[in-house]
């Protein structure tokens, strides 16, 4: 291992003072490690650290840093080849294509190919319009769902987002997402009206005639939001809905997709099959692939040159993506993220009595949140930050989210060693324990 040295330290310094003096201040990094090689669940970095990585570069390394068989199938296409675009069909397309497929949704069977999760995104905005002939979309407050103009409209996860950006993409409307910590009133357990679509009815009645509305787009868990995991009954109330009145039910499954939370896409916990769906972050462990899928009748109503990409498709991601999927499938990754998830998620339900601004624990598999709240419900983002503080202090890399900056995400790689999933475990605790 790498020591610590003095000589290192300042070569850290270096890196970050060049970072200074080059790089768009715009990045709002969650530590100031400087990394320079990863395995597995560790990052490793250039003043001699080893860092136990509980964010997965924001849920991206679902299958940890270097996992062998990716890196094999990465190494394979780029001595065969690189890129062609449009210009040529190549098969690890269409092996992408099929192996996405075949772990998709009942009924999703077509997939275009981008780059990032926002762009499968906007592919999804415009599919949808061209679809159905309809403006309108409707988004929920508390949703992130990129950072391009189209999904930006769509994201109300922070103000500070769209601060001096505007104006937005017209014909978007937002609904608060059943939060019920945050947003209801009713006692625990009793059904809650937002689940039920209460929301959405009246914006039907007063403001958005549901026979304009193109899709309903939706974060199975929110994500940048706050970890949420909503009433078992809302996704299928509002597939219900778009049945209805012929409106598209577009999932974003870009952060809760691809083994996370103990299924391989979240929606199917449900059984809620989309009409399209977003997937990007672990699709290529780190590599930049991201897809939107739809059903073929869906996606039939987009020709040759209505919507495109130079690199969506790039050999060597989709090589990485079908690596990926054989993973998952092969070493039953989304099983794996559910049982760690489950005992994870027992254990840190049993320190509430410990912490009392712990005020929620909630999660799938191995998309965890704790939310910090007095009993009045005051947010308490400080004990967030100062245990985050405090973890990296002791080698654990953590990361946040929530509207109020209150919840700590743990999100580490789904192939995470029992013990390595101790230790993490161990320095949350005590950096909770010394942080309130
Ligand atoms: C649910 C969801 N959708 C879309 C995005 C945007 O993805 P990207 O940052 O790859 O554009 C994110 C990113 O965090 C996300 O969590």
């Amino acid at each position: 291992m790498i020591q610590t040295t003095g000589n290192n330290v300042a070569l850290a310094a270096g890196w970050r003072d060049r970072d200074a003096h080059s790089v768009a201040s715009c990045y709002s990094r969650y530590s100031d490690l400087v990394v320079e090689r990863a395995e597995g669940s560790h990052l490793y970095t250039v003043d001699g650290r080893d860092v136990l990585d509980f964010g997965s570069g924001i849920g991206v390394t679902n299958l940890g840093h270097g996992h062998p068989k990716i890196v094999e199938a990465v190494h394979r296409q780029v001595d065969a080849l690189w890129h062609t675009s449009v210009t040529t069909l190549h098969p690890k397309l269409v092996e992408a294509a099929e192996a996405l497929i075949g772990i998709a949704p009942p009924g999703v069977d077509r997939a275009f190919f981008c780059n990032a999760g926002a762009e499968s995104v906007e592919a999804a905005m415009k599919l949808a319009r061209r679809a159905t002939g309809r403006s309108e979309i409707i988004a929920f407050q508390g949703a992130f769902h990129g950072r391009t103009y189209g999904a930006i409209s769509l994201t109300a996860s922070k103000a500070k987002y769209r601060t001096s950006m505007g104006p937005f993409l017209p014909g978007v409307h937002h609904v608060p997402y059943p939060y019920c910590l945050r947003e209801c009133t009713h006692a625990a357990g009793e059904p809650c009206p937002l689940a039920a679509g209460k929301a959405l009815a009246s914006l039907f009645r007063t403001y958005v005639p549901a026979e304009s509305v193109a899709a309903i787009i939706v974060e199975p868990i929110l994500g940048e939001g706050g970890y949420v995991v909503p009433p078992q009954n809302f996704l299928p109330t509002l597939r219900a809905i778009c049945d209805e009145h012929g409106i598209l039910l577009v999932l974003d499954e870009v952060q809760s997709g691809m083994g996370r939370s103990g299924a391989m896409f979240a929606s199917m916990h449900d059984h809620v099959t989309p009409d399209i769906m977003c997937v990007a972050k672990a699709l290529g462990n780190g590599l930049p692939i991201a897809a939107t899928l739809a059903t073929h009748t869906v996606m039939e109503h987009w020709h040759p040159g209505e919507h495109g990409t130079t690199y969506g498709g790039n050999p060597v991601a989709c090589a990485a993506a079908v690596a990926v999927i054989d993973v998952m499938k092969s070493e039953k990754i989304p099983e794996r993220a559910a049982k760690l998830g489950s005992s994870l998620i027992s254990t840190i339900r049993s320190w509430q009595a410990e912490f009392a601004p712990l005020a929620e624990v909630r999660g799938r598999g191995l998309m965890i949140g704790l939310e910090f709240r007095d009993p009045d419900g005051k947010p308490r983002p400080e004990v967030v930050e100062k245990a985050q503080k405090a973890a990296l202090a002791a080698d654990l890399l953590l990361l946040t989210c929530g509207i109020d900056d209150n919840v700590i995400r743990l999100i580490p790689p789904l192939t995470i060693t029992d013990t390595d999933l101790a230790t993490g475990t161990r320095i949350l605790h005590d950096a909770i324990a010394g942080s309130i």
